[in-house]
């Protein structure tokens, strides 16, 4: 099979790898990539917003699957754009994306249809936004509707913060994707993410991670796309993932189905554990990063015939997904002043040294200078990920690796799975 993997960063290169260990792949073509991808895949200098471009290159190398990584593709139509052309894509419609686009969407859709969340109010006017912070407590949580590359939620102290929160997001401080806000009760207990496969009708869960957002140990500092993940999540029970699959994922594909818009791809469910009962906090259209990374180290089955069998609708017919009984984790390696402003450029020297089978590093935001040398050209850069039987261990070797590496302008956090390793 001739595959097209569209997306540049870590969670593309551990989806490379995967594919490039499945007997039924011939060619794999990855636009844009990254210089790690470069080492499994053909690369196609094509912009992952470029869908004239990317169905063009579907089209030229005769690709039987387009997968599709990040949301920005899915936000433009690029599966649409396939489906026209008759072209398989693992990756929902522009419509389906919405899960991920609108988070007014999302907040209604979850109302019809039973899907357990928060209680919310959706605005577009300043003043019926901040009277309705009457009916929340604090902190209020802000959320613009749209995307805002992971900084368009705020959770305010206080009603002077929620109120200027408001004022900033329908003022304009992310364009167009603020122009709608979502207030929402705050939810309290631990979040994890669960993912499930989706061919439009059928949903098959694909395991649950957990992620670590704020960029200082201890959980300080800004949110960030993620500093670290791990999988399984313990919090995760075998229990409240049932839940989470009946009350979350099936009634999502069931009801986006009902509506018109049935959901082809990976659903990503970030899930709060609270009190009450596992509540959905939001919904993605596409595989989380760094969660993917950690799920690729963990999956025993090949993963392209089921990325196919979504695309085509056959997910039902598909045996059970199968999982080595092993812990794998990520730490992800950022430039020094990510995520305000990270300082690109500095070199990286050590990636390509032979840590064992048990440890892999994806590239995220690395380019190859005129030298060949391996540069940083972005904020979270590498992603150092290893596997083993517990949790411990599996830490132990990533953050051995990650102090094998040269690179001293790098930095991360040092307690990534603290959760799971304090149960
Ligand atoms: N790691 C969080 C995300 O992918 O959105």
């Amino acid at each position: 099979m001739n595959v097209l993997l569209v997306g540049s960063g870590g969670r593309e290169h551990a989806l490379a790898w995967k594919l490039r260990q499945s007997p039924l792949l011939t060619r794999l073509v990855v636009a844009p990539g990254n210089p790690g991808i470069a080492a499994l895949a053909e690369l196609a200098d094509v912009k992952v917003t470029d869908v004239a471009g990317l169905v063009a290159l579907a089209r030229q190398m005769a690709a039987d699957l387009v997968v599709v990584g990040p949301e920005a593709a899915l936000e433009v139509g690029l599966a649409d754009a396939l489906a026209e052309v008759g072209i398989a894509c693992f990756g929902p419609t522009k419509a389906a994306a919405r899960l991920e686009t609108s988070k007014g969407f999302t907040k209604a859709f979850a109302e019809r249809h039973g899907v357990p969340t928060a209680e919310y109010g959706e605005f577009t006017d300043g003043g019926e936004a901040k009277a309705a912070l009457d009916r929340f407590t604090p902190p209020y949580v802000i959320k613009a509707d749209g995307i805002a590359a992971g900084k368009g939620v705020v959770i305010a102290a206080d009603r002077a913060q929620a109120e200027q929160a408001i004022d900033d997001m329908l003022g304009g401080q992310f364009g167009t994707a603020g122009s709608r806000l979502v207030i929402e009760a705050f939810m309290t207990g631990e979040e994890a993410s669960v993912f499930a496969l989706c061919d439009g009708r059928t949903a098959r869960l694909f395991g649950a991670a957990q992620d670590h957002k704020r960029v200082g140990d201890g959980d300080t500092g800004p949110n960030t796309g993620g500093m670290g993940a791990y999988s399984p999540a313990p919090v995760m029970t075998p229990a409240l993932l049932e839940e989470v699959r009946t009350r979350m994922i099936d009634a999502t594909v069931a009801g986006m189905a009902a509506e018109g818009t049935p959901y082809c791809g990976v659903l990503y469910a970030g899930v709060m554990v609270t009190p009450e009962g596992p509540k959905l906090v939001e919904y993605n259209a596409r595989f989380g990063d760094p969660e993917c990374q950690v799920l690729m180290l963990r999956l025993a089955s090949d993963l392209l015939p089921y990325l196919l069998a979504c695309a085509e609708g056959r997910l039902a017919e598909m045996p059970p997904l199968e999982w080595r009984d092993e812990t794998a984790l990520c730490v992800v390696m950022a430039a020094p002043g990510y995520p305000e402003a990270p300082v690109t450029g500095s070199r990286i020297r050590g990636t390509e040294a032979d840590f064992g089978p048990e440890v892999t590093i994806f590239h995220a935001g690395t380019r190859r200078d005129a030298a060949g040398d391996l540069r940083a050209s972005g904020g979270r850069v590498l992603n150092v990920c290893a596997r083993d039987a517990d949790v411990a261990e599996a830490r132990r070797r990533a953050y051995a690796a990650v102090d094998a590496l040269d690179w001293p302008e790098g930095f991360c956090r040092r307690d990534i799975a603290w959760r799971a390793l304090s149960r």
